[in-house]
């Protein structure tokens, strides 16, 4: 794999590798998505084997405009209009009806496709520049962390031949996976998965929003048929190698045999033994967000007993954050 830094040079060779169905890590303001042609079967299908992920899970295919995204869906409800013209380009992905003609493997099977317009410039001007949508989930192995950094991708997926390269544009700036919401009858909207759009910012455009839980199971494929879940909801996801226990903001820290690495909020408690790592001394949401998933990595890297992290406050980014650390500690 190609480490194309700084990006905005290496457009081009990315966009060649992906018209000739090769696949690209590209950074986006969530974090980085593995690109392939969303138009060529067999790219998509590429996709597939690079991750190791399950054909039953269905792909982001990401556009540079809205209507570019709508020309894709079959029909749009009123209500996702709305949220894309509040939101896009930006961390919130919309389920639609999918057009027929568009390859199956995309949205596994569904009669749904998920849209995205990212807001990265490099992301955008890949988009112009191949001029084709991009299929693009998390570029990590199943079931890994997502990658917000380009060395993460590497280290995720370097050895894959499918994948030609990828760009490197720095960290993501938000760090976190988009929130993703569908529409399973009229007048519902769902979100599936809490991500970098809050909910708080949905609620001042839509009035009524239903919300999938962390933990509800998505074993049942007609729920998903019928646009009630997401298939790519499992409950444990996002997850370290290393066995997490997740505490409420006011429990100490236990005491434990073995090692422990710790992910605390602000600051760590007093007298904490074993390496640890800190979201935000100022407990700024946005800065734990960003920082949520390369501390992950880190502890994990360090190969400890377990990682006891901390929940945030629930409420705006936080519930994101809350939302992947509960899916990292189910084991
Ligand atoms: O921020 C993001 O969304 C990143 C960047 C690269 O755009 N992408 C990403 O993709 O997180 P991925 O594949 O890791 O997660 C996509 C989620 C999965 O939970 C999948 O099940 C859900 O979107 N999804 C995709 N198509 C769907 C559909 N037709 N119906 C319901 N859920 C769908
Ligand atoms: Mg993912």
């Amino acid at each position: 794999m190609l480490f194309w830094s700084p990006a905005l040079e290496h457009l081009p060779a990315a966009a060649d590798a992906l018209r000739a169905g090769r696949l690209v890590g590209l950074p986006t303001e969530t974090v980085y998505g593995l690109a392939g042609n969303a138009l060529d079967p067999s790219a998509v299908a590429a996709i597939f084997t690079a991750k190791g992920r399950p054909t039953f899970d269905p792909l982001i295919v990401h556009c540079p405009s809205t209507p570019e995204a709508f020309r894709l869906a079959s029909s749009v409800p009123p209500a996702a209009r709305l949220l894309a013209d509040h939101f896009w380009p930006g961390p919130l992905t919309l389920v639609l009806p999918r057009r027929p003609d568009l390859p199956d493997l995309l949205s596994a099977g569904l009669p749904t496709l998920a849209l995205r317009v990212p807001a990265h410039p490099v992301a955008l001007a890949l988009l112009h520049e191949a001029a084709l949508p991009l299929a693009a989930p998390s570029a990590n192995r199943f079931g890994h962390i997502s990658p917000t950094s380009a060395e993460h991708v590497l280290s995720e997926l370097g050895d894959r031949p499918e994948v030609a390269g990828v760009l490197d544009a720095g960290p993501c700036a938000l760090g976190l996976e988009s929130t993703v919401i569908g529409f399973p009858s009229p007048g519902r909207v769902r979100v599936y998965r809490i991500g970098g759009t809050p909910i708080e910012a949905l609620r001042e455009v839509i009035d009524s929003i239903e919300i999938v839980q962390a933990a509800d199971r998505v074993d049942d494929p007609s729920l998903a048929e019928r646009g009630e879940v997401s298939p790519g909801m499992l409950a444990r996801h996002y997850a370290p190698r290393t066995p997490l226990l997740l505490l409420d903001p006011q429990e100490p820290p236990p005491s434990l045999p073995g090692t422990t690495a710790w992910l605390c909020f602000d600051h760590p408690p007093h007298g904490l033994a074993g390496p640890s790592a800190c979201l935000s001394p100022t407990r700024d949401l946005p800065e734990a967000a960003t920082r949520l998933f390369s501390c992950l990595r880190h502890l994990d890297s360090l190969a400890p007993d377990r990682i006891v992290a901390w929940r945030v406050p629930n409420i705006g980014l936080g519930r994101a954050i809350n939302d992947r650390l509960t899916r990292a500690s189910f084991s």
